[in-house]
């Protein structure tokens, strides 16, 4: 059964939902974007993922396109129209259509468009099993705390990681892991302690990170939010990722460097069952 996709305030089939050519978001990059995830037909988190939207929007002097609640009407009724129990729901905003300048053009009415994709993300082999993956240097331009939809160099990661047998890449800057292609990154030490590298331009600021970091806190973790080295991380105890897409997903051998026994380690465990606990019993976390 075909899609319906949210364009500019229409419900339409995937065959029709189209953006022109002179879309900015298409020949700049110029759009930001948001993925909340979806339980039991429930957007998750999702108040912060568009408080975050506002922010990325205000870093780039573009106007909000709308009030909040009719995008969230928008997304409801999206997610009613697919039938989406589980899965994703993307959200995406751009400049407008101008004919192409670099700079700003004066008057653009932003681009919407919202899709659903459905996923089993409470249930996936690779949680179960936790995933490989390789360092690569980080190729990003310097403002990744604003989510754009730039991802040339986190694509080229993932499909580097791909060619080389993994399931991911995690990339690096002056020794130091910055995150995942798609997700946040952090290691456990022996004294228990968690470490991920602390907010600012270097990383996008995850709404799952947030929620996790606040669980972690609560369970009596120490949480060490400074860089860490790749080799720290090759030489971890267990560590793991966040996203909307995943949640907490373990990981069990960074650069064919085998962690713990190379199993999902406990606390990131112990850190995906609270995340879900919590998502499948409120939508705001
Ligand atoms: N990506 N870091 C990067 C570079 C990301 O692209 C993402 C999410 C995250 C995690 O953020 P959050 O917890 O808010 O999902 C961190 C989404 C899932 C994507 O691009 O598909």
């Amino acid at each position: 059964m075909s899609r319906t996709f949210y364009v500019n305030g229409d419900f339409v089939a995937e065959e029709d939902a189209k953006i022109s050519v002179l879309d900015r978001g298409f020949l700049f990059a110029d759009a930001v974007y948001e993925v909340s995830s979806v339980l039991q037909g429930r957007l998750i988190d999702n108040k912060a993922h568009l408080k975050r939207l506002a922010r990325s929007l205000a870093e780039l002097s573009m106007a909000p396109p709308c009030a909040e609640q009719v995008l969230v009407d928008a997304q409801m009724k999206l997610i009613q129209l697919n039938g989406l129990n589980e899965g994703l729901l993307y959200l995406q905003v751009s400049r407008g259509v101008a004919d192409r300048d670099f700079a700003y053009p004066a008057r653009a009415k932003s681009s919407i468009v919202m899709f659903t994709q459905v996923k089993n993300i409470l249930t996936s082999p690779m949680a179960e099993q936790g995933i490989h993956v390789i360092s690569i240097p980080d190729l990003r331009w310097k403002r990744r705390d604003i989510k754009t939809v730039g991802l040339l160099a986190p694509s080229m990661g993932k499909q580097a990681a791909l060619d080389a047998g993994v399931h991911d890449a995690w990339m690096v800057e002056d020794a130091l892991v910055t995150e995942g292609t798609s997700s946040n990154a952090y290691i456990v030490t022996e004294d228990r302690k968690i470490h991920t590298r602390n907010l600012g331009h270097e990383i996008l600021s995850g709404i799952t990170r947030h929620a996790v970091l606040k669980f972690a806190a609560e369970a009596g973790y120490t949480v060490v939010e400074q860089p860490f080295s790749i080799e720290a991380a090759r030489q971890a105890t267990e560590a793991f990722s966040t996203s909307a897409s995943t949640f907490v997903m373990p990981v069990v051998n960074i650069d064919g460097i085998t962690l713990g026994d190379g199993t999902p380690g406990p606390v990131s465990r112990q850190l995906r069952k609270l995340y879900i606990e919590a998502a499948l019993e409120r939508q705001d976390l």
